[in-house]
């Protein structure tokens, strides 16, 4: 086994330090300054280019590399969750009075993209980053293999042992192993299941027995003890996302804030309600509404509550908005960013 020291970080290579890592969050919590940040602290961050155009994101590449030439990009590997008109049709029906509540038009049909997919390679390839990450599926091996031949090492973020071993055999890096914890999306390859609740260090210890690459742990790590459980576990870092959301550097809504900071809101759950998609979300209204009636369906269900989940957030309504997060949540401070990551290495 391709044992480090477990204080050393999987990109020790290229000069990171810390082994606590900023993980990818798409949709404006991520921002170039909480990239540099993570950089700041010792460790690295990773650019979310999820719902961005090439151009939204290669825009960010400057002003990161101003301030910290180690850092990642992620993207949405195309995993279409087709999705029957009828389907869409009976779930946009039941959304229809609360659209209308807030007087915004639900799309007619599915829109089906790919999240500017092959404009998001074509910028990596041209303009390589250090570190590019997947989450989703899996790409191509050739894809992957394109990248690594421009210097980029590539991560791969799986949820289980299969996923592990398919993500070794496309020739990828790193795994980033993100547990049923983790806020925000799953990165399970067969999202019309919910990944099975194991516990992230569990997880980890059977990863590393089924593949011999690099680990990086995420989902729920909200302590330093926490943190130093999955490196000693077999990890040789970790990502962490909600822990960042109140920091000054994160660009999350308002309300996305609010949710997280309220400590009288309660669990987090795992829904396909917002995006057709499992992801963990703090329980609100839409949940409790919507969960039981949701079909699977990415992204032409993200679409359709698009514009019901940009309406509540503008109006400060938390009971209609994605409030992701992990199972941390109320761990969660306005700590700056370099600053959160150093405390959660402190038990290393
Ligand atoms: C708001 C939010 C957005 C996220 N967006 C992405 C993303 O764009 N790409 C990705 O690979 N993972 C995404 N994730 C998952 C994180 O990368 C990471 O796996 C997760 O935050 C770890 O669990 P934690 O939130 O409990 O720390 C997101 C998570 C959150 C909370």
């Amino acid at each position: 086994m391709s044992v480090q020291a477990p204080h050393t970080s999987p990109f020790a290579g290229l000069g990171v330090t810390s082994p606590v890592l900023a993980a990818p969050m798409a949709g404006g919590p991520t921002t170039a300054a909480l990239v540099t940040a993570a950089a700041r602290s010792g460790g690295m961050g990773f650019l979310a280019g999820g719902y961005k155009t090439a151009e939204q994101l290669h825009a960010q590449f400057a002003e990161v590399r101003a301030a910290a030439p180690v850092f990642g990009v992620n993207l949405f590997a195309p995993s279409p969750l087709a999705i029957e008109p009828a389907e869409y049709h009976r779930y946009a029906a039941a959304l229809r009075p609360l659209a209308e509540r807030y007087g915004v038009e639900l799309p007619p049909e599915p829109v089906e993209d790919d999240d500017y997919w092959e404009q998001k390679l074509d910028l990596l390839r041209g303009d390589p980053v250090p570190v590019v990450s997947f989450t989703f599926a899996v790409p191509p091996g050739q894809v992957i293999a394109s990248l690594r031949s421009k210097g980029s090492v590539v991560v791969q973020t799986v949820t289980n042992a299969a996923e592990a071993r398919a993500a070794a055999d496309a020739g990828v890096d790193v795994l980033a192993v993100q547990g049923w914890a983790a806020g925000g999306h799953s990165a399970t390859f067969t999202p019309r299941r919910f990944p099975d609740p194991i516990p992230t260090a569990e997880i980890v210890a059977m990863i590393t027995v089924a593949t011999r690459l690099p680990v990086i742990a995420a989902g729920g790590l909200a302590t330093p003890a926490q943190v130093a459980a999955v490196i000693q576990a077999g990890a040789q870092g970790v990502m962490v996302g909600t822990a960042l959301l109140r920091t000054p550097e994160s660009g999350a809504s308002a309300a996305h804030r609010a949710a997280i900071a309220d400590g009288s809101r309660g669990e987090t759950v795992l829904t396909r309600s917002f995006s057709g998609r499992p992801a963990r979300a703090i329980r609100n209204r839409f949940i409790d509404q919507f969960d039981a009636l949701a079909p699977s369906g990415y992204p032409a269900l993200h679409h359709l509550t698009s514009p019901i989940r940009k309406a509540a957030a503008a109006a400060g309504d938390l009971e209609a908005v994605h409030l992701w997060a992990g199972t941390g949540y109320q761990q969660a401070t306005t700590d700056a960013a370099a600053d959160v990551l150093r405390m959660l290495a402190a038990a290393l």
